[in-house]
């Protein structure tokens, strides 16, 4: 079943009824301001970090759901209204949920409107924020269907976040005393804190005077009622309220007269500001906020005019981005998720990275290390500087010995203390984020831009020597059977092998009660592999040819070590534990195989040549693959096991225990590419696909538009049905492996390479892509069944499969390749 529907030439997703089984929901923002807004207007808003910074608050695991955010209401005002006609209505549906006569919610690339028609009159409210601005426009039109006029009041309110969300929902000795507010010219302006240590504040503002308005939510809302029934629209009176303490909100009433047939146009103004310190008060000496740096950007934003154009503007803002890659193949789910909504998801990735990507939430996590090197791999093709600049904020906060933060808080850019370091996978992602890159943009130079160690001042070192010591980091930390060890976790989070917590409460993942000097892992080997071989080319391209030599012995040393200890027979094991016995191996009671190391190890290229690769991906095909996708790991175990960590913590299905990892299973999807299975691959590509998954929404849950984090595998009683959409990772990797390996076309060090894994019914596609300056337009055609590529250039054929760098000045390349 359906909840909606894909409109691809506009790039938008409609969704055609509010109550969708979760919240369905889009960001709005790309630079410093953003908000997350649902198909019924709930969701928040944040300057930069979503917990430190939050404007507004929501509130994700409510009953009932997606209640909070943007609150809209119509009220009509006639004294003789028929008893059968609604008073008010949320023409979003949230939150009174009174029945609409019709309702479509349209999510667009960093816009979302949401239409509705009830008791004869339209409302359409267009939310987005401009390029550049912090701040977020509600632009709502009103038109009057009925053969009478129409008299309304209009009324639009959000709940104020005492800033620091965590803090917010728990700091109640202190929260309720300080929140406070200003309300001048009928703005009002929310400045709580801001008589001591913050100097930024945030407004709502209407572009029609308030006929009323009011700041305390329980002058609003009325003593023990919600956002559903607020009794001044009831009663339609304002009380004019300035709170001080409690709950700080900002409501306005707009009264609208509408002719029959007549329309109008409301456009309410949520912001963020800061003054500099020295200008905090005005008049100077005073405690009044200094408003003056908002004043011209509301009398711009206030015009209808002003917010066209900056609609017009971020529209053509995500045109250009997505011209960079596009395609048109035989599939409908491929096109649309390649030409828009996958790049768009990475892109989300990219921004929020873990702050936010966990939307649900947006407190926990800061940026995440490992999440967001592997979310550059996607991003890299979109938006090449900003790659670079983050890429230098990762380096960063990188330790002196290799290791990194796991996470770090975007405002500060400070590594997070109460998650520190320890997680050994992380530092490797890094030489695959910079190789990505460079493969891209071709710019060396990055390898000479100075990063500092720890944010410290003085420890400034060559992005090159980050990567050096983030290859010794593994090389230091080797185990008992020549693999690397895994300290807390490595890509799996939830395989704590070093952890033993019989505590309840206890994080597994900063707890360590074991010296961590046996738990080894192969998936870190794979992962080091395909890193170490990064850095030869590195190396090389810098003429330390020694270091180049070293680094392919190690790489080999460490293939050697997988195939000692590593291999299972059938199948690449998981790790050593902390006894060092193995798993993910035919020997084990529970979780004998395991996704990660089949994709990282192939993807290393191990055993490709002497058909242990195919073994490998066969075995997942027999044992993993599922109807839902690949599952992480088989059988799931049955129980917790002391020595294994969180992963036996979820119930069988959920999670790391035997869910769906729409972040690793791209990576059997890259693999089976490189033995050359394109149906496979492809096969695989599409049962996670999520538009290809809309016909089951019912199932699904999720978002038909974007990748969720894990769907619920074959021993869940709720198999199929997916949780955490937008999440970090996920989006990137399939983008990757849909774009670079089964449609073939991949950035290289020496240009771009074309070397399609395609199914084999398909004929062909062309893509156009941009790279380096140059714009490649692509033409397959699959002349036989295999993948063997003859590959022409500018109608010249060319040997093997990479497009040569064309000459200085040349920015159009026609590319023609036949598969046999
Ligand atoms: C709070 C604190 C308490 C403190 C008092 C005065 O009640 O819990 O420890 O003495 O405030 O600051
Ligand atoms: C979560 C973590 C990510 C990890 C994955 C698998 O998504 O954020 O870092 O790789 O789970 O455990």
């Amino acid at each position: 079943m359906r909840f909606g529907h894909f409109d691809d030439s506009a790039r938008e997703y409609v969704i055609e009824r509010p109550d969708t089984p979760l919240p369905w929901i889009n960001f709005l923002g790309c630079e410093d301001y953003f908000a997350i807004i649902s198909n019924t207007g709930g969701g928040y808003s944040f300057f930069k970090d979503a917990r430190l910074r939050r404007l507004i608050r929501y509130r994700y695991n409510n009953a009932p759901p997606d209640t909070g955010g943007r609150f809209l209401y119509l009220r009509d005002d006639d004294p003789a209204l028929q008893p059968s006609q609604p008073r008010y209505w949320s023409p979003t549906w949230q939150p009174t949920r009174q029945p609409l006569d019709e309702y479509e919610c349209r999510h667009g690339f960093g816009y979302t409107t949401i239409r509705s028609k009830l008791a004869g009159i339209e409302t359409r409210a267009r939310y987005f924020v401009p390029l550049g601005e912090s701040l977020e426009i509600w632009d709502l039109t009103i038109t009057n269907l009925r053969s009478e006029a129409a008299h309304l009041s209009v009324y639009a309110a959000v709940e104020f976040c005492l800033w620091d969300a965590l803090d917010d929902a728990t700091n109640f000795q202190r929260n309720l005393s300080i929140g406070e507010v200003e309300v001048v010219d009928g703005v009002v302006y929310h400045k709580t804190e801001y008589r001591e240590r913050r100097d930024h504040f945030a407004y709502f503002a209407s572009s029609e005077k308030p006929t009323g308005f009011d700041t305390s939510r329980e002058e609003f809302l009325g003593p023990y009622r919600g956002w559903d029934s607020p009794q001044a629209v009831e009663t339609g009176r304002m009380a004019g309220s300035i709170t001080h303490g409690w709950q700080p909100i900002a409501a306005h009433q707009v009264r609208v007269h509408l002719n029959p047939g007549e329309q109008t146009g409301i456009r309410f103004i949520l912001g963020y500001s800061e003054n500099p310190q020295g200008e905090k008060f005005h008049p100077p000496g005073s405690q009044t906020l200094n408003k003056r740096g908002v004043a011209p950007i509301l009398a711009r934003y206030l015009r209808e005019e002003a917010v066209e154009s900056s609609f017009q503007s971020l529209r053509s803002y995500w045109e250009s981005l997505l011209g960079r890659f596009q395609v048109s193949t035989p599939d409908v789910h491929t096109n649309r998720m390649v030409n828009a909504w996958n790049a768009y998801q990475v892109m989300a990735a990219f921004n929020l990275s873990r702050c936010a990507s966990y939307f649900e939430s947006g407190v926990s996590r800061g940026i995440g290390f490992r999440d967001s090197n592997q979310d550059l791999l996607g991003f890299v093709q979109l938006a090449p500087e900003r790659s670079r600049a983050r890429i230098l904020d990762l380096a960063a906060t990188q330790l002196p010995s290799g290791g990194a933060y796991h996470q770090y808080q975007p405002l500060t850019k400070r590594g997070n203390d109460d998650v520190g370091t320890g997680f050994n996978d992380d530092p490797l992602w890094l030489v695959l984020s910079v190789a990505a890159y460079i493969k891209e943009t071709g710019d060396w130079g990055i390898l000479d831009e100075r990063a500092l160690y720890d944010n410290r001042p003085g420890s400034e070192e060559p992005l090159y020597g980050h990567l050096k010591r983030s290859i010794q980091y593994t090389l230091d930390r080797i185990g008992p059977h020549g693999l690397p060890l895994i300290g807390r976790a490595d890509w799996n989070d939830c395989l704590n092998l070093n952890c033993f917590s019989d505590t309840p409460g206890q994080s597994f993942q900063t707890t360590t009660n074991k010296d961590g000097k046996i738990a080894e892992s192969v998936f870190i080997a794979g992962l080091f592999i395909l890193a170490a071989e990064e850095m030869v080319a590195l190396a090389r391209e810098r003429r330390h040819e020694a270091e180049a030599d070293a680094f392919a012995k190690a790489a080999d040393e460490m293939e050697q070590a997988v195939w000692g200890s590593g291999w299972d027979g059938e199948w690449f094991r998981r790790a050593y534990d902390g006894m060092g016995d193995p798993v993910g191996s035919s020997g084990c009671a529970e979780g004998q195989i395991f996704v990660e190391p089949q994709g990282i190890c192939v993807m290393a290229g191990l055993g490709i040549e002497d058909g242990r690769a195919t073994r490998a991906l066969d075995a997942v095909a027999d044992r993993l693959a599922s109807p839902h996708g690949i599952l992480l790991q088989q059988p799931a175990y049955s129980r917790y096991y002391l020595h294994l960590g969180e992963i036996s913590s979820y119930p069988p299905g959920y999670k790391e225990n035997a869910g769906v990892f729409c972040h690793n299973n791209p990576w059997i999807m890259i693999a089976e590419a490189r033995i050359g299975r394109g149906d496979r691959a492809f096969d695989y590509y599409l049962r996670i696909n999520p538009s290809a998954r809309e016909e089951i929404s019912d199932l699904h849950r999720c978002e038909p538009y974007v990748y969720a984090q894990m769907i619920a595998g074959r021993d869940a009683p709720t198999y199929g049905e997916a949780k955490n959409s937008w999440l970090t990772g996920t989006a990137a990797w399939n983008y990757v492996a849909i774009t670079q390996w089964i449609l073939g076309i991949r950035p290289t060090y020496a240009g771009l390479e074309v070397a399609p894994v395609i199914p084999s019914s398909w004929s062909g596609f062309d893509a156009e892509r941009a790279f380096r300056g140059v714009r490649y337009s692509v033409h397959v055609e699959r002349l036989g069944p295999g993948n063997t590529v003859g590959l022409e250039v500018d109608g010249q054929p060319v040997e093997g499969t990479i497009v040569p760098l064309p000459p200085a000045g040349k920015h159009e390349v026609q590319v023609t390749v036949r598969l046999r």
